[in-house]
């Protein structure tokens, strides 16, 4: 027997088979079409562009397994968080999704809090609302197309989009929802007083289940378009950083994780929800019954490399580029790279904040400016370490996770720079991997998402931090962390020429 894990990402959608003890047996990604970024700050992608990579990637991982769908005995569902998709009356997608990373929203998140207060909007979502997350999309669809925002039904989450399409239902999970500005992340529900204030029909939210919950099953429909069987049960699933976090076993206290994908995130799990009273961290529900979690966001992590391959070394690799990188001495001659791509989140909260080379010299290299990139990129991430860490949260170890963590190089410059030991996992499928164990969860022989972690996850690597490059780093990050504040008024003159 199977189960199934999909996780709808940013550049592909990745299907996952397991068996009951949670090993990977089959894996199979279908691309997405590349995000339409018609100004710096705007991020889109169509919906039903998921859902046609859903059924390559179902069909493909079935093929891959030589299985039935007939053998999958659940389904778990991951995705890109904070997306907006708008539905009518009749189901049909109004416009393209504006994704997680979209920031064009900032009128909408000074609206929210001038309508409700700040202290209030941290009362009802635990959270201060940000332009990355999913209402102030909303906000601004209606503040900018009426007419579009007129026809709106139902709004849903990229891959509740997805679930929409497999199972008919219009439902979510508690870690997704948390990621909206709308949901009460200390209670588990919509923060119903809330919606009514900013004057929303509370019928556009979908129902709302716990991670490993069952939330309908397949339509004779979409097992037609997937080579799934109908009726199989479809739980769930979580936020692709929830998910990640459940297949790298951060489902209890002590162990920190860390996922360089298109963003970054360090993740720590929560037994009470504690929140940073700045809201540089979000504090959201897990994909765990009853407990909370915090992360820190780098917005520009995998990006800044993928940006660095796409313009400056077309055709490159990432492997050979990671390689080129250790031609170039710690520190990188100098030279900071900030990675504010598409605005940062955490520690600054600033959607006008932007990326560049600082420190560049006529000697530096290429090997300089990868090195450079991935040293800005981990410093960025030691930065959500540090606030993590005042919480209150013991960071024993970091599991590394995501593309960024299948460069060697890499890793060891993350345990450098973080000054702690960090570990490689034996499965290193991230969110797909951790939806699929959130399906055997709920539909498995076992009675907890910890439960099933217990049995499937496997440390198999450990790196230790070097004294003499840690000590160098430390030193390196206190440059790094001026930066920013020297530069945040030039970045509002920028967006103001
Ligand atoms: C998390 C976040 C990203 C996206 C895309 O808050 O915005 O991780 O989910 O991966």
């Amino acid at each position: 027997m199977y189960w199934m894990g999909i996780d709808v990402g940013t550049g592909g959608t990745r299907a996952l088979l397991v068996d009951e003890r949670g090993r990977v047996r089959a894996g199979f990604t279908a691309p997405h079409e590349e995000m339409r970024m018609e100004r710096p700050l705007w991020a889109e992608q169509r919906p039903e562009n998921w859902w046609e990579a859903t059924q390559q990637a179902v069909r493909g991982v079935l093929r891959e397994a030589g299985i039935t769908g007939a053998q999958v005995r659940g389904i778990g569902l991951s995705g890109q968080m904070h997306g907006l998709v708008m539905l009518d009356e009749t189901g049909e997608v109004i416009r393209p999704s504006l994704i997680w990373c979209d920031q064009r929203s900032q009128a909408q998140v000074d609206w929210v809090n001038a309508t409700l207060g700040p202290e209030a909007v941290l009362r009802y979502t635990a959270n201060p609302v940000l332009t990355g997350f999913t209402l102030p999309k909303l906000l601004w669809v209606r503040d900018n197309e009426p007419a579009r925002f007129a026809r709106l039904r139902k709004m849903l989450l990229p891959k509740d989009y997805v679930r929409y399409r497999l199972t008919g239902e219009y439902a979510t999970e508690v870690s997704d929802a948390s990621g909206t500005s709308l949901f009460d992340v200390v209670r588990r529900t919509w923060a119903w007083e809330m919606v009514e204030r900013l004057g929303l029909d509370k019928n556009i939210l979908p129902a709302v289940y716990e991670s490993s919950d069952v939330t309908g099953a397949v339509t004779a429909a979409a097992a037609e378009a997937t080579g799934l069987e109908p009726g199989t049960p479809v739980v769930g699933g979580g936020g692709d950083q929830a998910s990640s976090a459940v297949g790298n076993g951060i489902v209890e206290p002590g162990v920190v994780s860390c996922t360089l994908g298109t963003s970054g995130v360090v993740f720590a799990h929560m037994d009470q929800p504690a929140y940073d009273p700045q809201g540089r961290v979000h504090t959201f529900c897990h994909a765990v019954r009853g407990a909370w979690h915090v992360m820190g966001v780098t917005q520009g992590a995998g990006l800044s490399l993928q940006w660095f391959r796409n313009h400056l070394a077309p055709g490159g690799d990432y492997d050979a580029l990671t390689r080129e990188a250790a031609a170039s001495p710690p520190g990188a001659h100098g030279l900071f790279w900030l990675p504010y791509l598409m605005g940062e989140r955490t520690p600054h909260l600033d959607p006008y904040a932007r990326g560049g080379w600082i420190g560049l010299t006529a000697k530096h290299s290429r090997a300089d400016l990868i090195r450079s990139l991935l040293e800005g990129v981990s410093y960025s991430q030691k930065d959500c370490l540090d606030l993590i860490e005042q919480l209150g949260v013991r960071v024993a170890s970091v599991r590394l996770s995501g593309g960024g963590a299948r460069s060697a190089f890499w890793r060891q410059l993350l345990a450098d720079v973080f000054a702690r030991r960090v570990v490689v996992l034996e499965t290193q499928e991230g969110s797909a991997y951790g939806a699929a164990l959130l399906a055997l969860a709920g539909t498995g022989p076992y009675s907890s998402v910890p439960e099933v972690c217990r049995v499937a996850i496997r440390e198999v690597e450990a790196l230790e931090p070097r004294e003499a490059e840690s000590q160098f780093y430390a030193r390196g990050h206190a440059v790094y962390r001026a930066l920013y504040p020297a530069l945040r008024e030039i970045y509002r003159r920028i967006e103001a020429l």
